[in-house]
């Protein structure tokens, strides 16, 4: 009789134990799984206020939520930086700060040429053309598209930071590309307008 006891206290220790791993058995303490913090996709009351005629508005008192009463989404502190992220803190309109501060981290190896042309002919091709002449496909119906390369361009002498801040940030009819391009590919493409000047 006293050796049924341990054996029956196995027998019910194992009914809690499962191969697949997708079942927890009994919860003994359940102030253990039930954590006071809401959870991603769950709804949170407290950003939940109600107005006089019972209508639910953005908690005027509480944290505030991101996308309206009952999201777990707070706004992030100001001056918080996503993971991988780098800011671009220049002026859109000063070229010189940028022009003087940065400098290309890349060595123009042959992959990052490669890199660099590929990029350029996807994103830049289409206005200033392949060769960099600013005979793109696009350049009959955009007037006076700037030549990158050859004698009449303005751009022999930009330094790397100016190349690199106006396709971060545009200038005029020219768009900002910071948001098709990782800053690497930036750079590249600034090694592949070198490569074109270059070449006669
Ligand atoms: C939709 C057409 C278009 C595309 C695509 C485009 N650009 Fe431009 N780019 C222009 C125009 C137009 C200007 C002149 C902007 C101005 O009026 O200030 C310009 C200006 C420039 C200048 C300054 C030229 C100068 O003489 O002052 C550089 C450098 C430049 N672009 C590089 C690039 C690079 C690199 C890419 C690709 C990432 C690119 N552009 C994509 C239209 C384009």
């Amino acid at each position: 009789m006293r050796s049924i006891i341990p054996l029956l206290l196995i027998l019910i220790s194992l009914q809690y134990c499962n191969y697949a791993g997708n079942k927890s058995g009994l919860h003994w303490f359940l102030d253990m799984h039930d954590n006071l913090a809401v959870e991603s996709q769950e709804e949170d009351l407290t950003t939940i206020f109600f107005n006089h005629n019972n209508q639910p508005v953005k908690g005027s008192d509480v944290l505030e939520s991101q996308t309206g009463p009952g999201s777990t989404m707070r706004v992030p502190p100001e001056g918080s930086i996503p993971i991988n992220y780098t800011p671009y803190l220049y002026d859109p309109s000063d070229f010189d700060t940028p022009a003087k501060e940065l400098k290309n981290p890349l060595k123009p190896t042959k992959q990052i040429l490669e890199l660099g042309q590929k990029q350029y002919n996807i994103f830049c091709s289409i206005c200033h053309g392949y060769q960099g002449k600013g005979d793109g496909p696009l350049s009959p119906r955009i007037s006076a598209i700037p030549a990158l390369v050859g004698e009449k361009s303005n751009v022999l002498d930009w330094e790397d930071g100016r190349f690199y801040h106006i396709i971060t940030v545009g200038r005029a009819r020219m768009k900002a590309y910071a948001a098709q391009l990782t800053p690497e590919e930036r750079w590249a493409i600034i090694h592949y307008i070198r490569l074109l000047q270059n070449t006669k």
